[in-house]
């Protein structure tokens, strides 16, 4: 990831989070790390689910757009990964998977109070039901529907620009329709470059 790409997604990043009026969010906005000059270079890594992330562009919210369409401009100079592996959810899900972390010990920025980043999935995927030790704030960016499932409940619709919280360790998934998803996901506590459990 090229240092200005990475600071300027921090910027913005920091500005669309900062500007939601969710009080849980405000907390976790608490623990944003100074910018410091020590800003991390990391290798590209581009991943097959970037082809959908046009189609999320024209999809997102408008207060989201500037942070997509940016997205979208340097998909190739940020750093895309993936914490799983085929044997855990399959092929499929593997191209339609990855997460791109600004904040965190990953992150562009360093802090070990938080991560925060993008995950992005394509149409008609399923993010099986998993669990962390942090804390978890999700907003998808982008329409149209997701849907999110906590613990043993129903499927929620979730649209661009709603915020799910998922406390530390309780079960959540995650699926699409038939648009894909940008989202940012933001954790706090914890171990914050744990692998969920599945
Ligand atoms: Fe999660």
């Amino acid at each position: 990831m090229t240092i200005q790409a990475g600071q300027s997604l921090f910027r913005s990043l920091k500005a669309l989070l900062a500007g939601i009026d969710h009080p849980v969010l405000q907390q976790f906005m608490q623990s944003w790390p100074e910018e410091r000059p020590m800003v991390r270079e990391l290798a590209t890594r581009p991943l097959p689910v970037l082809s959908w992330l046009e189609e999320a562009r024209r999809n997102a919210a408008p207060e989201a757009s500037p942070v997509v369409q940016f997205l979208c401009n340097h998909a190739d100079e940020l750093f895309w990964s993936q914490t799983y592996s085929i044997a855990d959810f399959g092929e499929q899900f593997l191209d339609r998977y990855a997460w791109c972390e600004i904040v965190g010990q990953r992150g562009v920025v360093e802090s070990d109070q938080i991560a925060c980043g993008f995950l992005m999935l394509g149409p008609d995927t399923e993010y099986p039901r998993h669990w962390h030790a942090a804390e978890e704030i999700f907003i998808p960016l982008s329409a149209p529907s997701h849907w999110v499932r906590i613990e043993e409940g129903d499927w929620t619709r979730l649209k661009a620009m709603d915020i799910a919280h998922f406390t530390a360790n309780q079960p959540h998934g995650l699926r699409t329709g038939n648009g894909p998803l940008v989202a940012v996901y933001f954790w706090r506590g914890g171990d914050l470059v744990q692998k969920a459990r599945i």
